[in-house]
């Protein structure tokens, strides 16, 4: 509910609604969300039917400039980032500079916040030429910074992009590959990491996202919103989530298996236990993306020949959760991240790279947001109120009489 309070220093007054649980904070048409029917479609079309037909590549396209592109615009917005996925030779030296066991998160925030230091000829908000430039620039660098993230994480030379590949398989070339030895992309491996981008790519006005459209709404450029949407992303209530999954599922199997012990653990609350990967702000349903990974998710393990025994785990807590009466209650079902970690896992990524694949996926998202934002005549700086709660006015006391 909404609280209504008195400020104390003007006369007007101002909702107060922590977390802006019923507060719009704009207009958007991109992303459109029913949380209790558990439906989510990008410009209108379903997830379900873009995470099955389409390309990260040509969701990107959608959310970005509204339609679906035809075959030309689709060659040529393809073709435009992969003439920009290399990364100045400069900003390469950026990753020496961090310790060897950095979270890559904010190492990417790091590097994305430095575009705008290399790339000044499109920082301009009103420029459109300078917003397709970054908007093109971001796309087709983010993966490569991603990659050299995990790199430096594992002591393992850089690989250059290889622009005869797609993004994904471009990603997945200069995460695993080794500089002058072949790698074959496993095709299985490439579509359903591309299925998972698709997924993650809008979810309308959550904490990264508001924090992208916040920044922008002070003007700062597209690279240095984006870079605050990765560091809003990192924490473990939103993207952190798929990571601390793993850890959840690596705590129960290394104290015996006890699914019941753990839900009476979480049912009584205990401080820092929570069904990590259950439950959402708007999905009050299943949440649709969590349907279709759960879906995808056994097949793709069978096909990388990897038998999880964390996904039994998984599954086996699910099906407790949904049946009991404190999830039930609260309304409290899988959401995205509660599957997509093992995925990751079984690909050969390590726990600590999951979020990044998160942020890979959001950025379509990200920049059509923001763009939408700088777009809008009826966008203002983001300023919050408040409803002040501290001293009022009291003299100062000189330090020898305190
Ligand atoms: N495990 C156990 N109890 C939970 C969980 C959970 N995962 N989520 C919510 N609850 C309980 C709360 O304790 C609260 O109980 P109460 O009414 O007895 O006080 C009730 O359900 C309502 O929860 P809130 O925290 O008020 O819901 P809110 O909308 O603020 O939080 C959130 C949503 C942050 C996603 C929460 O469900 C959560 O922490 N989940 C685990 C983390 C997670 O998976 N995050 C990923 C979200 S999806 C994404 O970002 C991609």
């Amino acid at each position: 509910g909404v609280e209504i309070g008195k400020l104390l220093s003007t006369t007007g007054v101002v909702t107060l609604d922590p977390g802006f649980t019923n507060t719009g904070s704009t207009t958007s048409a991109i992303t459109y969300i029913d949380g209790d029917a558990g439906i989510l479609r990008y410009r209108g079309y379903p997830i379900e039917q873009l995470a099955k037909q389409s390309t990260f590549i040509e969701t990107s396209y959608l959310l970005i400039y509204g339609e679906l592109p035809t075959e030309t615009q689709l060659a040529n917005f393809t073709s435009r980032i992969n003439r920009h996925t290399l990364l100045h030779e400069d900003l390469k030296r950026f990753f020496d500079g961090f310790p060897r066991d950095a979270h890559p998160m904010p190492v990417l925030s790091s590097a994305v916040s430095a575009l705008s230091t290399f790339y000044q000829d499109s920082l301009d908000p009103f420029n459109p030429e300078h917003v397709e430039l970054s908007t093109v620039r971001l796309l087709a660098k983010l993966p490569t910074i991603a990659a050299y993230a995990y790199k430096k994480t594992v002591g393992q030379p850089l690989l250059y992009p290889d622009n005869s590949l797609g993004l994904v398989e471009n990603f997945l070339r200069m995460s695993f590959g080794f500089p002058a030895e072949p790698y074959d992309v496993d095709p299985k491996l490439a579509k359903a990491l591309d299925q998972l981008f698709i997924l993650h790519a809008d979810h309308e006005q959550n904490c990264s996202t508001s924090t992208v459209r916040l920044v922008g709404s002070a003007h700062a450029n597209l690279f240095v919103s984006v870079a605050a949407g990765i560091n809003a992303l990192f924490g473990p209530l939103h993207g952190g989530a798929n990571e601390a999954v793993l850890q959840m599922l690596g705590s129960i199997r290394d104290d015996g298996g006890d699914i019941d012990k753990f839900v009476q653990r979480v049912k009584a609350k205990e401080p820092g236990v929570k069904l990590m990967g259950f439950g959402h702000r708007v999905y009050k349903n299943y949440d649709p993306r969590a349907a279709i990974v759960k879906q995808t998710a056994d097949g793709i393990l069978e096909s990388l020949g990897a038998n999880d025994e964390l996904l039994d785990l998984a599954k086996q807590l699910e099906e407790v959760a949904l049946h009991d009466d404190y999830f039930i209650q609260r309304k409290l079902y899988p959401n995205v991240d509660f599957y997509t970690g093992l995925i990751y896992k079984a690909m050969g990524f390590p726990t600590k790279m999951f979020t990044v694949l998160f942020a890979i996926g959001r950025l379509p998202g990200w920049i059509a947001q923001w763009r939408e934002m700088i777009q809008d005549p009826a966008t203002k700086i983001g300023r919050p109120r408040q409803v002040y709660t501290g001293y009022t006015a009291r003299d100062y006391v000189p330090g020898d009489n305190r």
